[in-house]
């Protein structure tokens, strides 16, 4: 979930003089996969130094810091770049990530036995759970279908549990469609909200399920989500993809549209069609592409435009990467030139603007479009540009440095450890989605183990106060 709160606080302002900007061609592929592999390494740095003092838990960053939802976001980046450009030296440290996340031989997100206990306790709300499952699933796109999480069961059959248990939250009011909190109880906040970004990562997962097992019946869930998702109202017939609806009052949708929910939408819609070559995906990406580029991407420089840097809170960082990364997932299936012209268009646009806030160490700022310095612990401030970088990869293909393609997850790598993805997306699917951002509550756990409660307001109450979208 993102936590979204208002802007009383404005994120720490750039610490001294700006950084030296970067520049980057991104048609040089071995440029383009040596900065993808720097930038991704300072973040997965960061994580190895906090886990060495104690700081990380249950395979996440420090949670007095950032959110466990985000730290699946990152592994999902470390291993969309490994797949994409073969780069797969941080493959150990996301893969033991994701072992701590799945208590090691449970195999399971919710801790097996422990499940409703945790799912109360820690706050594991359905999008939660569907970032990390979407990690699990770019590294099988990495190491194939038998790949093994260290220590722990296998990655995709971990990514299917996490499907079905996200499908027990599946019911009919509304219409259908997959809940956002897995607690039910009166007293929880938001216990009737069928949150969009749910239903568009199930969507993903079922799509890319179907593909890796030939297991038809994960493609028919996705595509009963896909159908409530158009036939519930929260992706609009102009293509705006809101945020979800209340089973309270089924007919009328939170109006609230942020980038990241496009750029699921879009991933969702990406994987769909390579699953089904059923064109009618492609023509549905084409038009939420060109309804959501405008809104998104003025000026093709991706924004969030509810969410401006600091507007609503330590998440909004993971926002707005999700859109780019939904566009490259749709270009690396799609068909009409235009499309892809569009998205290699904004991709670029959007990375030359980035560029001016990375450092000489590729330590970059979460502010594509403003000069901000990077803020060199902060792993939201990272997170971004590294998923910008794979995007582009998927765009432009990338090779990764040398004494990098070594596979270190006791499997060897899909496709052999030696050779460079140059090819847009690799092989075999369009790259690993993630997504978005949340709100809500949660509960988060201090590095002295206490439980603190986060407040939680409301996306759409922030959203209520900002400018009109769409
Ligand atoms: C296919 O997937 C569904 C949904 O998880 C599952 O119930 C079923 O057992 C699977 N079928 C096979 C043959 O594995």
């Amino acid at each position: 979930m993102l936590l979204l709160r208002p802007a009383l606080v404005l994120l720490s302002a750039a610490i001294g003089s700006a950084a030296a900007a970067q520049t980057l061609d991104p048609t040089d592929s071995a440029a383009l996969g040596a900065a993808a592999h720097q930038a991704t390494s300072n973040i997965v740095n960061l994580y190895s130094t906090q886990l060495a003092a104690g700081k990380a838990s249950q395979g996440g960053f420090d949670q007095s810091a950032v959110s466990w939802f985000a730290s699946g976001i990152i592994w999902s980046q470390v291993f969309g770049n490994s797949y994409v450009t073969k780069d797969h030296s941080m493959d150990n440290v996301a893969g033991t990530a994701i072992s701590a996340a799945t208590y090691g031989t449970t195999a399971d997100l919710l801790g097996g036995a422990l499940k409703t206990v945790n799912e109360k306790l820690y706050g594991r709300w359905n999008d939660d759970m569907g970032w990390w499952a979407i990690g699990m699933l770019s590294a099988v796109d990495a190491y194939g279908k038998d790949a093994l999480i260290p220590g722990g069961g296998k990655f995709l059959d971990v990514a299917a549990l996490t499907f079905n248990e996200m499908y027990e939250q599946w019911d009919t009011q509304c219409g259908g469609g997959i809940y956002w909190s897995r607690d039910r109880s009166p007293t929880q906040k938001d216990a009737d909200y069928k949150s969009t970004i749910s239903n568009s990562q199930f969507v993903e997962m079922g799509a890319r399920l179907a593909m890796l097992t030939a297991n038809q019946t994960y493609l028919d869930m996705a595509a009963q989500a896909y159908n409530w998702i158009k036939s519930s109202g929260v992706m609009t017939a102009q293509w705006v993809v809101t945020d979800g609806v209340h089973t309270a009052s089924c007919g009328t949708v939170n109006p609230t549209a942020l980038g990241y929910n496009q750029g699921v939408m879009l991933s969702a819609m990406a994987y769909m069609y390579k699953a089904t070559k059923l064109q009618s995906y492609l023509d549905d990406a084409k038009a939420l592409v060109n309804a959501a580029v405008p809104v998104y991407a003025p000026n093709n420089i991706v924004t969030e435009p509810l969410c401006p840097v600091g507007a609503c809170g330590r998440e909004t960082p993971m926002g707005k990467p999700q859109f780019v990364k939904g566009l490259s997932d749709v270009y690396t299936v799609a068909t009409d030139a235009a499309v892809k012209s569009t998205i290699q268009t904004v991709i670029d646009t959007t990375l030359a603007s980035a560029l001016k806030n990375c450092d000489a160490n590729w330590w970059c700022s979460q502010d594509w479009t403003n000069v901000r310095a990077p803020a060199q612990s902060d792993p939201y401030d990272q997170y971004g540009t590294t998923e910008l970088l794979v995007a582009a990869a998927r765009v432009h293909g990338a090779t990764a440095p040398a004494g990098t393609s070594a596979g270190n997850l006791g499997t060897a790598p899909a496709g052999g450890s030696s050779s460079a993805a140059t090819a847009p997306g690799g092989s075999s699917a369009p790259a690993s989605t993630g997504a978005a951002a949340k709100k809500s509550s949660a509960i988060s756990i201090s590095t002295g183990g206490a439980v603190s409660i986060l407040g939680s307001i409301a996306l759409g109450v922030v959203a209520a106060g900002l400018a009109n979208l769409v």
